[in-house]
C-alpha cells in the first residue's frame, strides 16, 4: 500500500532540471559526498586490465591491480595530460601517454625518462592521485572528496543487499549498456521512482503494473525502496519458465527496487539483479550507464541451459531500458518549455520524497512529509503472495 491517500506537491520547478546555478548546487552538495558506482571488477578482470570515465568533471583511471581495484585521477603530474585517452585496455604499468612517466601502484612517480632534469624532485606534488576504491560484491565504489562518508554509513542497509545481489555467485555478471541522453538527471531517476507508466510505455515488454495492495513503499533519509511480489504476468510466465529450466526452486516472484540518494538505482527480480546510474554531465544531459546480472544455473547440468537464458535476460532488460530511453528527452524538452507546476499522485509518492530530498540538501529545506513517512509504511521486504 502507499502511505498517501491524496495527491501530492510537484516540489521541483521546471527550472530545476535546466538551470545551471542549480546543477552547480547539485555537483557540489549531492555528488561531491556521494559514493560512485564506477565499474564492475569483471570489465578489468587481469591485473593491468583498466577504464577510464568521467565522473562529475573528475576524470578516472580504473585500473585492476593484482586482482583489487584502484582508482586514480586520470592527469598526469608533469605537465596536466590525461595518462591515457583509451576508453580501456591493458597496462602492466602505468605510463602517461605524453611523455611516459611511469607510475607505481600507490601513486608515487616510478621511472621517468630524462629524470635529471627534474633533480631536485619534487615528489610529494607529481604523485599521480588516488582515489578510494571499495569493492562490495563485484561492483566498484569510488568517492571523490575527503568529506564522503564512510562507505558503510552511506549505503546505508542497501549494503547487504548489493553484496548478495551482485556478489557473481548466484547472479553473475551479464552485460553493459550506457547511453548519452539529452536530459537532466533527475528525469531518469524520477522514472524509476514510478510503476504508473508500466501500463502505457511498457505495455508490450512488461504488461500491467501490481495492483497497490501488493506494493509497498519505504522511505529513508538516503533511500526509497519498492517492494511488490506481483510482477505482471507477462513478466511472470516469462520468468518462470526461465528459473524452472535454470533449476531454480525458490521462484519468489519479488520485485525489489532501490534508489540509493542522488542516483544509484538497484533492482532485483528472480531472473535478474541491475544497477543503474544516471552520471550527470550537464544541466540538460546525463549518462545513463547499466549493468545487469544474470541468474546462474543451481547446478553443473543445468549450465547448458545458463547459455541460452543470459542472452535472452539481457535482452528483454535492454528492451525495457530502450523504451524509456526516449522519453527522457521528451521529458526534457516540456519541462524547458512547460507553463504548468507539475503533480504528484499518490502512485509517484517515491518522486516527492526524492524532490524533497534534493531540496533539503541543496537549499537547506526542511524534510515536510516522507521522514514521517516510514513509521506508517509497511517496511517487511515480503508482502502478500498473492
Ligand atoms: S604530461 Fe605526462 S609525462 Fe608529461
Ligand atoms: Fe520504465
Amino acid at each position: 500500500m502507499f502511505v498517501n491517500r491524496d495527491k501530492l506537491i510537484h516540489l521541483l520547478q521546471p527550472n530545476h532540471y535546466f538551470n545551471s546555478e542549480f546543477f552547480e548546487l547539485e555537483k557540489e552538495k549531492l555528488f561531491k559526498p556521494a559514493w560512485h558506482f564506477v565499474a564492475v571488477l569483471d570489465e578489468i578482470p587481469n591485473h593491468g586490465d583498466y577504464l577510464t570515465k568521467t565522473v562529475c568533471d573528475v576524470p578516472l583511471l580504473i585500473r585492476n591491480h593484482e586482482g583489487e581495484p584502484r582508482v586514480y585521477l586520470n592527469v598526469c603530474g608533469h605537465r596536466h595530460s590525461r595518462i591515457t585517452c583509451e576508453k580501456k585496455g591493458n597496462c602492466p604499468v602505468i605510463r602517461c601517454q605524453y611523455h611516459g612517466w611511469e607510475f607505481k601502484e600507490n601513486g608515487n612517480t616510478g621511472r621517468i625518462p630524462d629524470a635529471n632534469c627534474f633533480r631536485p624532485f619534487d615528489r610529494e606534488n607529481t604523485r599521480l592521485k588516488c582515489f578510494p576504491a571499495v569493492l562490495c560484491g563485484r561492483l566498484i565504489f569510488t568517492a571523490l572528496s575527503d568529506e564522503t562518508p564512510d562507505f558503510d554509513e552511506f549505503m546505508g542497509g542497501r549494503k547487504a543487499v548489493l553484496e548478495e545481489w551482485f556478489d557473481g555467485s548466484e547472479y553473475h555478471f551479464g552485460s553493459r549498456t550506457d547511453y548519452d541522453v539529452e536530459a537532466n538527471w533527475k528525469v531518469p531517476v524520477e522514472n524509476t521512482l514510478e510503476s504508473y507508466h508500466v501500463d502505457h510505455l511498457h505495455a508490450k515488454t512488461i504488461g500491467k503494473h501490481p495492483e497497490e495492495k501488493n506494493q509497498e513503499h519505504d522511505f529513508g533519509q538516503n533511500f526509497s525502496s519498492l517492494y511488490t511480489s506481483e510482477p505482471p504476468t507477462l513478466v511472470r510466465n516469462f520468468q518462470d519458465g526461465l528459473m524452472k529450466c535454470l533449476g531454480v526452486k525458490d521462484i519468489t516472484h519479488k520485485y525489489t527496487h532501490h534508489l540509493i540518494y542522488p542516483n544509484i538505482m538497484i533492482i532485483g527480480l528472480d531472473p535478474m539483479t541491475m544497477i543503474q546510474t544516471y552520471v550527470p554531465v550537464s544541466p540538460t544531459s546525463f549518462r545513463w550507464e547499466g549493468i545487469v546480472f544474470v541468474r546462474s544455473a543451481t547446478h553443473w547440468t543445468r549450465k547448458w541451459f545458463e547459455a541460452i537464458s543470459s542472452p535472452i535476460i539481457k535482452l528483454g532488460a535492454k528492451s525495457v531500458v530502450e523504451e524509456d530511453v526516449p522519453i527522457y528527452s521528451e521529458v526534457q524538452a516540456g519541462l524547458q518549455s512547460s507553463c504548468h507546476p507539475g503533480v504528484v499522485g499518490t502512485i509517484e509518492e517515491r518522486i516527492y520524497a526524492f524532490q524533497e530530498y534534493i531540496l533539503h540538501e541543496c537549499e537547506g529545506r526542511e524534510m515536510q512529509g516522507s521522514q514521517k513517512w516510514k513509521s506508517k509504511a509497511l517496511i517487511s521486504p515480503s508482502v502478500t503472495e498473492s
